[in-house]
């Protein structure tokens, strides 16, 4: 049996993983409400009283835009918090998963990036993400780290409910076509978080399962293209037109990387694992979310 403390119970990833624990795995989540990332020595607390066997953090900082004007408050989450919990679990013998992101990376390099590669954050969100991988890796000899990208599932604001959402409501659509990336279902990744839960929970120190790991869909594609296939599984021959734009055009807060696909060579080595591809993800997301729409397209 493998006792997992997952911070947070709300998001994309938390979702996924408290609907698919199976047998032999018992998890317990945390909400904001039971622990605030804000509060790190808070959240260490709780590890220390749980003595789980792996803490796994699902909960993050995710407005990337607001990050920008909120510097303080995204580090202390994305940063201090996870370092906080990661040593709290190594002084009580468990292992860590923390999830990270993409956007460490700048997107401006020519191929796919492998975990050997290094990180330059475009956006305050991305930095504060690369310092939590550094603080969590530094300390606890035993912790995960999975850089993940695009997520989307039938939960909560994503790419795809956000699409469904403007085509409902008849708005147009107007996509950015000169950045890319490789939409994953969260369901993929937490099947593979609470498959390899009893192999992290057991491995020792200097295993190569610890360390980072990228899990990203294989393949990616212009937002449009993806805005595209989301909207033609949903209404098939009635899908609304999507216009395409340029990200100077949409003129975020945040800057975004153009390209930062992500290198699964590692995971596939590691842990026999290799992502179906980002079209397939988006299919079986848009069949939960507009069943009735996907049958007949
Ligand atoms: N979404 C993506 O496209 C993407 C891409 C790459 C990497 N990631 C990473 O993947 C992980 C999971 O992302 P996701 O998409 O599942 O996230 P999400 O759907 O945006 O949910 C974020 C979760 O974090 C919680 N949270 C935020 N601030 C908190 C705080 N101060 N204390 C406690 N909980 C807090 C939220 O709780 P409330 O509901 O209470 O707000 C929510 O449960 C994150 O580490 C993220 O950085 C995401």
């Amino acid at each position: 049996m493998t006792r997992i403390l997952q911070f947070g119970s709300t998001g994309q990833l938390a979702r996924e993983l408290i609907a698919r624990a199976p047998q032999g795995v018992v998890l317990t989540a945390l909400s904001r409400a039971e622990a605030d990332l804000s509060d790190p020595a808070a959240c260490a607390e709780q590890v220390t009283a749980a003595r789980p066997d792996l803490v796994v953090i699902a909960a993050a900082y995710t407005a990337v835009d607001r990050a920008e004007t909120d510097r303080e408050g995204a580090f202390r989450v994305n940063a201090e918090a996870p370092g906080a919990m990661a040593r709290a679990a190594a002084d009580v013998g468990a292992a860590v998963v923390h999830i990270s992101t993409d956007y460490v990376f700048d997107g401006a390099g020519a191929r796919p990036y492998a975990e050997t590669d290094t990180p330059s954050p475009l956006s305050v969100y991305g930095a504060a993400k690369l310092a939590g991988e550094q603080a969590v890796l530094d300390a606890n000899p035993r912790a995960a780290v999975i850089r993940t990208a695009a997520l989307i599932s039938p939960h909560g604001r994503n790419f795809a409910t956000t699409m469904l959402g403007l085509a409902r409501e008849g708005r147009p659509i107007a996509v950015v076509e000169d950045q890319f990336a490789s939409p994953t279902a969260a369901g993929d990744l937490a099947d593979f978080i609470l498959a390899t839960a009893p192999g992290w929970a057991a491995a020792q120190a200097g295993s190569r399962v610890f360390g980072l790991t990228h899990y990203a869909s294989s393949g990616a594609a212009s937002w449009r293209e993806i805005a595209h296939a989301i909207l033609g599984d949903a209404f098939g021959d009635q899908a609304p037109k999507v216009a395409a734009t340029t990200a100077a055009a949409r003129a975020a807060p945040a800057r975004r990387p153009d390209r930062a696909i992500l290198d699964t060579g590692r995971l596939t080595e590691v842990f026999a694992v290799t992502p179906r591809p980002w079209r397939e993800a988006v299919a079986e997301v848009v069949r939960a979310l507009a069943p009735e729409q996907a049958a007949t397209a």
